[in-house]
């Protein structure tokens, strides 16, 4: 059909009162109030968030998530770019507050452009009024093996963020909970041929694996950092090639492992830890190790973070429980300023073009003997109350 004068006159009129309304072209802009778990989510430029393997910090009453920028392709799973900050006041409109710490140009430097660098978490620290930020960091060209922790620093909480060092946590240093066979020589083992892949592998009881690792440091892969009511940080890391988790307490200016630490989930084969705290208690959701493909969710409570940790089982119910709903948690957010409002951030991996990852946040629910996820195709904050 075509249009007649009076049609397009018409058309102009609407988009001239749009245009001139009093705060302008924001009138158009599309305001989120709910979240769509699995959806493309937009920023306050209309690009997809760019935050994977993410965890979130609230200051000064804003909620700043900082995650791992991922790029196109395959390829794009490695760190081309860095670790990609954006800010919300209501936790649906995000809005980019650029790469807070950029991967480097030097072929020299531990974080150069094609490492692996995974699950940035940013804590403050009241006594140094510095950000801190720990990542699972892998060295360009060798694969998975490396299992370092990175550490980057800043004075402002969207950075820049500047790198401090890598390594691997706990070198020279004996768990609490250490057994005495652990301790012996690891020499006449065969444990430093053995080649792991990263997964379910029954043979690990027969290596000490631990005791290998004693000298050069702890591997760190999947992590995440939590900081209780008494201001003590902890990274929890996915250790001894995956098998066991590690609870390792930080010094107090968070910047390396503090030399106390604890063994967990001895050959359960966790990763994507994610840390809440409830009414004293500390819950726990992880993954099975998979790599990018989705697994059934794992879940554990202590009333400490040094344990004993009780095993609760897949958190998540319904169909599609069994897989995670096509997730692996990254972080537990606890909502500010209302009680017993708490999110479990998953991320749903698209490993063969990396930039296309969604997000699903769902809500947690605490039942008397522990904690259940439902899948919700879309939901909002008033569910808390
Ligand atoms: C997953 C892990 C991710 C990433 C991936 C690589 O198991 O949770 O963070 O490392 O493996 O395959």
């Amino acid at each position: 059909m075509r249009n007649t004068g009076a049609e397009s006159l018409y058309v102009i009129a609407v988009l001239l009162v749009l245009f001139s309304a009093s705060d302008g072209v924001a009138a158009l802009e599309v305001k989120c109030d709910s979240f769509t778990p699995g959806q493309i989510w937009k920023d306050n430029n209309g690009v997809h968030i760019n935050a994977h393997g993410g965890g979130i910090l609230i200051y000064e009453d804003i909620y700043y998530w900082f995650g791992q920028h991922m790029a196109e392709g395959r390829a794009g799973n490695k760190a081309h770019v860095g670790v990609h900050c954006y800010s919300s006041a209501d936790l649906y409109n995000w809005k980019d507050e650029g790469i807070v710490l950029e991967v480097s140009n030097d072929a020299e430097s531990d974080i150069v452009k094609g490492c692996v660098l995974e699950r940035p978490k940013v804590i403050y620290n009241e006594k140094t009024n510095k950000f801190v930020m720990w990542f699972h960091l892998e060295l360009k060209g060798k694969g998975y093996s490396a299992a370092r922790s990175g550490v980057a620093v800043s004075n402002t909480v969207t950075g820049p963020y500047t790198f401090v060092r890598s390594f691997r946590p706990n070198a020279g240093c004996w768990p609490v909970n250490v057994r005495e066979e652990q301790k012996k020589p690891v020499e006449t083992e065969k444990v430093k041929e053995k080649k792991f892949s990263g997964g379910p592998d029954a043979t690990l009881k027969d290596y000490n694996v631990l005791g290998r690792d004693f000298e050069g440091g702890q591997m760190a892969r999947d992590m995440t950092l939590f900081v209780d009511d008494d201001g003590k940080a902890y990274h929890i890391y996915a250790s001894e090639e995956n098998g066991t988790m590690h609870i390792s307490l930080l010094s107090e200016d968070y910047l390396e492992p503090a030399g106390k630490y604890l063994r967990v989930f001895e050959g359960r084969w966790m990763e994507a830890p994610a840390v809440c705290k409830r009414n004293g208690k500390y819950y726990l959701i992880a993954s099975g190790c998979t790599g990018w493909a989705p697994n059934a969710a794992r879940s554990a409570v202590a009333d400490s973070m040094w344990g004993p940790w009780k095993e609760l089982g897949n958190p998540c119910v319904g169909q599609g429980s069994d897989k995670t709903f096509g997730g692996q948690s990254t972080y537990i957010l606890k909502v500010a300023g209302k009680r017993d409002a708490y999110i479990v951030l998953f991320d749903i991996w698209r490993p063969k073009n990396a930039i296309d990852g969604r997000y699903m946040w769902l809500p947690l629910q605490f039942t008397g003997e522990g904690i259940e996820i439902k899948y919700l195709q879309e939901w909002d904050l008033s569910c808390f109350e």
